[in-house]
Formats: C-alpha cells, sequence, structure tokens
C-alpha cells in the first residue's frame, strides 16, 4: 500500500470510530427538548474530516495506546471543533450558509438553537472526559486532559483566537500578528488533541509529549494556512463551503498579507518542520507524517 493509500485507510477508521463515539454520547433526537437535540446531531454527524480524532487515535497509537481509549478524547475534542464551527457561521460571525455541504446549522433550524447547539455540544463534550470508562488513565491524567481541552477551546485559545480574528476585519495585519491569530483559532484544538492522544498513553515521556507538541503546533498552523488558500483557490462542490469568503469580509489571511505562492511554500515549510519533529518517533508515528503531508495537500 502507498501511503496515501495507509492514509485514507486510517482516516477512514477513525472518522468511523469517532462518529460511533459520537452517536454513543449524543442525545437521541426524539429526548426533549428535540429541536436542540436534533440541532446538536445535525451538526455533528453530518461529515467532516474528523482530523482533530485522528490526530488524538494517531498521537496516542504512536506511544502505545490502544484506540478504546482515545474514544473519548477523540470525541470530545470533534464536539468541541462541532461547536465551533456552528458559532462560526452565525450572522454576527462569518454570516455563512453552508458548512460541510449543507445549510449551516442556523439556516437549518434557528439562530437561537444553533447557539445553543454549540453551548450543549462544549458541555458535553466536558461530559465525555469526565465520564468516559474506557479512557483508562488515571484521575490526575483526566483532570490534566479537561484542564489542556478547557484551555484550547476558551479565551486563550480557539474562543480568544476567533476573537481576534473579528477584529482583524479591516486591518492590515503582519505576519506575526496573523500567525498568533490562526496558532489560537484553530492551532490550540489541534494542538490539545495531540496532547490529549499522548496523555492517554503509557508509554508518554515529557520528551515525546513535548515532540509531538511541537508536531501539532507546526500542522496547526499550516492546516489553517491551507483553509484560507482553499478558500480562494479550493473548489466549492468538494469544500461543501461558499468560497471567497475571506476577500469579501475583508478578512486578513496568508494569501492576503504575504500572497498565495509564499503562503503555499510557508505551509511546505511547517509540514517539514512538523516531520522533523518526529524524527525519534518510531514507524507508529509514520501516519502521523503522512498526515503532515496532507495537511498541506488537501483538496477540502
Ligand atoms: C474548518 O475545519 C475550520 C477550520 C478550523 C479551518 P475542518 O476543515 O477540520 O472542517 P471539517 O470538520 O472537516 O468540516
Ligand atoms: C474557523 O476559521 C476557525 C474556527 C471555527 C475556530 P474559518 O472561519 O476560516 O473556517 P471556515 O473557513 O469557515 O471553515
Ligand atoms: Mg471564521
Ligand atoms: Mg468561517
Ligand atoms: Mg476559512
Amino acid at each position: 500500500m502507498t501511503p496515501e493509500q495507509s492514509l485514507s485507510q486510517l482516516m477512514e477508521q477513525s472518522q468511523s470510530r469517532c462518529v460511533k463515539a459520537l452517536e454513543r454520547w449524543l442525545p437521541a433526537q426524539d429526548n426533549p427538548p428535540t429541536r436542540l437535540h436534533r440541532a446538536m446531531r445535525y451538526a455533528a454527524l453530518n461529515g467532516g474530516k474528523r482530523i482533530r480524532p485522528f490526530l488524538v487515535y494517531r498521537c496516542g497509537e504512536a506511544l502505545g495506546a490502544s484506540l478504546e481509549s482515545l474514544d473519548g478524547p477523540a470525541c470530545a475534542v470533534e464536539l468541541i471543533h462541532t461547536y465551533s464551527l456552528i458559532h462560526d457561521d452565525l450572522p454576527t460571525m462569518d454570516n455563512d450558509e453552508l458548512r460541510r455541504g449543507i445549510p449551516t446549522c442556523h439556516k437549518a433550524f434557528d439562530e437561537a438553537t444553533a447557539i445553543l447547539a454549540g453551548d450543549s455540544l462544549q458541555a458535553l463534550a466536558f461530559h465525555v472526559l469526565s465520564r468516559d470508562k474506557a479512557t483508562q488513565v488515571s484521575p490526575d491524567v483526566q483532570v490534566e486532559m479537561i484542564g489542556i481541552l478547557a484551555m484550547a477551546c476558551g479565551s486563550r485559545g480557539m474562543a480568544g483566537g476567533q476573537a481576534l480574528d473579528l477584529q482583524a476585519i479591516g486591518k492590515q495585519l503582519n505576519v506575526a500578528e496573523l500567525e498568533y491569530l490562526h496558532i489560537h483559532k484553530t492551532g490550540a484544538l489541534i494542538r490539545a488533541s495531540a496532547m490529549m492522544g499522548a496523555l492517554a498513553s503509557p508509554e508518554s515521556d515529557p520528551d515525546q509529549v513535548r515532540k509531538l507538541d511541537r508536531y501539532a503546533k507546526c500542522i496547526g498552523l499550516a492546516f489553517q494556512i491551507r483553509d484560507d488558500i482553499l478558500d480562494i483557490a479550493g473548489n466549492a462542490e468538494r469544500l461543501g463551503k461558499t468560497l471567497g469568503k475571506d476577500r469579501v469580509q475583508d478578512k486578513p489571511t496568508y494569501p492576503s498579507v504575504i500572497g498565495l505562492r509564499a503562503a503555499k511554500h510557508k505551509a511546505l515549510e511547517l509540514r517539514d518542520e512538523a516531520i522533523t519533529s518526529l524524527d525519534r518517533l518510531d514507524a507508529r508515528a509514520d501516519p502521523l507524517r503522512w498526515l503532515a503531508d496532507y495537511v498541506v495537500r488537501r483538496t477540502h
């Protein structure tokens, strides 16, 4: 099998594990309040690449964790990601009508329901982390994971990055400011995914955890650079989102600040740095090496 084939097989595996875990933890849609529960399920279960769960599984496996013990953290980070997308699409934020090829949550339901669905998915993520029985870690490590996810999604992580993103509309940012924004709005959850995977594993020593963190920091930034590139040069149908939104909304992006060619080059540099960070990890880290390349070449 080529690395691409192995990667796509592993991506399918983590997608299906993640969907099963989401199915298990999301409230049934006929449970009241049914409209809210239907909105949560609508946003969480309709597609998505499940890159963050992939990172939880592959970082955990690279250090010897079992897949079962990683289902909880994988599901938790995807719940937070789904909530972030619902809120990101709201009229007061990016005002998007299409997500993963179908109407955004507030279009399919209504704004208030979408806001509450996001809130509820966020709470559910922490419920999962605190209750999942298959995550075989000590209580100390469990609390550490909860802390990592909380930090990554709050004002010093994703939500903080989103605030900076909105403040930046119509402004000129320099590269350092843009990098700071991207590392927070997108990088923080990607890093948390890697860290939770590493923490769930029996072999995690501080040096390896640091290497995985550096890896995840690089691919987190590369992931958002690629997202910015796809917004101007991608295929709308394949992406399942409306193209050209960043320009219309006058958002600073890597292509707008340093140009398309330089943005692509920067993403490739980050891929190489990510792969170098894994230098002393064995072949169990190969899927992470393949993922670094996928992140900068992906078309959706
Ligand atoms: C989109 O994330 C939003 C960003 C943080 C760039 P993904 O590209 O991971 O979206 P899905 O989950 O696959 O739809
Ligand atoms: C999204 O960034 C970041 C988060 C959802 C936290 P974008 O606004 O660029 O993502 P898309 O392009 O709408 O998916
Ligand atoms: Mg946004
Ligand atoms: Mg958006
Ligand atoms: Mg975007």
